[in-house]
């Protein structure tokens, strides 16, 4: 069971994601390897079928959830979706989640965090149910799954995965607001020291400069 010390050690900054991000949704989903493409959409994407798929992306109807390292790149990323031709109550409260996490942030329990906020954002939606399509190789992605007590349903090299969502409470509400401002805080200050960092380094371009200057003329 988690305690509130390991959550808030375990504490990662979430942002939802606008239309102004699409450029760095689809260079993060470039940057997936040919085996991890075809793992997150279930089929070979080709490059031309990741921009589409970007471009389509509808950040009205669904929601879209990113993580960015200090250096502002975006590492992983999740996006819940809802059925636009829904035709019962119980698909339009069911919302299909799929993630993807770049190589070198792997295994840090950002896909676990993500699935975690698009949990919290179901509830908080009126959504119901989460729905799950991987490959039933995919053993990192069922593995969040079952572990958030997703029932998975294998059918040969296909597997669904769905979980029950609790309704809203006022818990949840607040649990969702308080992240994303802390994750827009710490978005911020990554912004605020990369300039500092940009900066610095300008500073230290120009004294540079003027050494050399001040060397060669006392030569
Ligand atoms: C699936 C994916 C998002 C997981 O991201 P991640 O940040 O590395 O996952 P986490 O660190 O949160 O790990 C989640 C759980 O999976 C386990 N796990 C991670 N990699 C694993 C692997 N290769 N095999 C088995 N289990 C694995 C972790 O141990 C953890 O379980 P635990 O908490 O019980 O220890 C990432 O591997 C990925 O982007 N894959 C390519 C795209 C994809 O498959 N998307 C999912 C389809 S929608």
């Amino acid at each position: 069971m988690k305690t509130a010390d390991t959550a808030l050690f375990q504490w990662v900054p979430i942002r939802t994601l606008a239309p102004r991000h699409r450029e760095r949704a689809a260079l993060h989903l470039l940057a997936l390897e040919p085996h991890d493409r075809y793992l997150r959409f279930g089929f070979a994407a080709t490059d031309e079928q990741v921009r589409r798929y970007v471009d389509g992306l509808d950040f009205d109807r669904d929601e879209l959830f990113g993580i960015f390292n200090r250096n502002l790149v975006l590492i992983a990323m999740a996006h819940l979706a809802y059925s636009p031709d829904a035709k019962s109550a119980e698909q339009r409260a069911t919302a299909e989640f799929g993630v993807s996490v770049l190589k070198q942030a792997r295994g840090r329990g950002y896909g676990a965090r993500l699935f975690d906020r698009a949990m919290l954002h179901g509830r908080n939606r009126g959504c119901t149910r989460l729905f799950i399509h991987a490959l039933s190789e995919n053993a990192a992605m069922l593995k969040i799954a079952a572990n958030a007590g997703a029932t998975v349903e294998r059918d040969g090299s296909e597997s669904a995965a769905w979980l029950k969502l609790p309704p809203d409470d006022l818990v949840s509400r607040v649990d969702e607001l308080v992240g994303q401002h802390a994750a827009e805080l710490d978005f911020r200050f990554k912004v605020h020291a990369r300039r500092m960092g940009e900066l610095m380094g300008l500073v230290r371009d120009v004294g540079d400069h003027i050494g050399e200057k001040a060397r060669i003329a006392s030569e």
